[in-house]
């Protein structure tokens, strides 16, 4: 799925330029957890200011993108995960916090018009319950049978009722997608949240790291050279 080194070779349109303020750790983070975020959130139906936006796994690489993006757009917004990542949620404008080691929001009987999941560990049933009757439901991350659910049974759900239920489908990035991330950059409201900083020679540490699940948004590999002027 990927790996770690000092130079790729790409073609050029698949490319943008960085704002000049943001640093080259920050745009490392932009490409797969902003982008996705972004496209999930103004898919075929963008939110509107005042929906209802749950997003589950919100303190993690690509939920602490989907919060900024969702406020953004002016959605009023829940951001669900662990005990030690709500303060970090507020902290980027999470209207609502939910822990979910206390608290399983499925059962709450709050209605969201879109549930962002980054991990989805209930029945799909369970998340349907928890969206308004024009409700939008995407999942994007989570164990095989939450998948499985997602290709088979979100379509079954979304074509014999008004909720709509299904998997995020991968898109390539788009220029446009990097140049909306960098207005928003730009203009303060997205900003990345870095938790560490590895060297490329501690690249098995940080996998190690991110595996234990504790940390909040991105984890950034750091690469010194001297040829590009410092880090990239
Ligand atoms: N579909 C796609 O195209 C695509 C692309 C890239 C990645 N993904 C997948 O999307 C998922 C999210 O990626 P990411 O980079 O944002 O991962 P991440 O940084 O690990 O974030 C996941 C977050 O979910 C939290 N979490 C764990 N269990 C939870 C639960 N039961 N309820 C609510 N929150 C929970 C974690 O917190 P704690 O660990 O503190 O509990 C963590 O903050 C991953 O599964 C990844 O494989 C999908």
């Amino acid at each position: 799925m990927g790996a770690f080194a000092e130079y790729v070779c790409v073609p050029e349109n698949a490319l943008a330029l960085k704002p000049a303020s943001m640093t080259f750790e920050e745009a490392a983070t932009v490409p797969q957890a902003a982008i996705i975020a972004l496209q999930n959130l103004r898919g075929k139906r963008q939110i509107q200011p005042g929906q209802k936006v749950l997003i589950n796994g919100a303190g993690g690489g690509m939920g602490t993108f989907a919060v900024q993006i969702a406020k953004s757009f002016g959605a009023e917004v829940t951001g669900v995960d662990s005990t030690g990542k709500l303060d970090m949620l507020r902290s980027i404008g999470a209207d609502h916090v939910i822990d979910y080691t206390q608290e399983d929001f499925t059962k709450s009987g709050q209605r969201y018009d879109l549930i962002l999941n980054f991990a989805a560990y209930h029945s799909i049933f369970d998340y349907k319950r928890a969206l308004s009757p024009k409700g939008i439901y995407i999942m994007v991350g989570g164990p095989r049978a939450a998948i499985f659910q997602a290709v088979f049974l979100g379509p079954l759900i979304s074509m014999t009722g008004s909720k709509k239920m299904g998997l995020n489908t991968w898109k390539p990035n788009k220029k446009e997608d990097y140049d909306f991330i960098k207005e928003l950059f730009e203009a303060g409201k997205v900003v990345p949240v870095i938790d560490r900083r590895y060297p490329l020679s501690e690249v098995s540490e940080a996998l190690r790291y991110l595996e234990e699940g504790h940390h909040c948004g991105k984890i950034v590999i750091t690469v010194e050279h001297n040829t590009l002027g410092g880090n990239s």
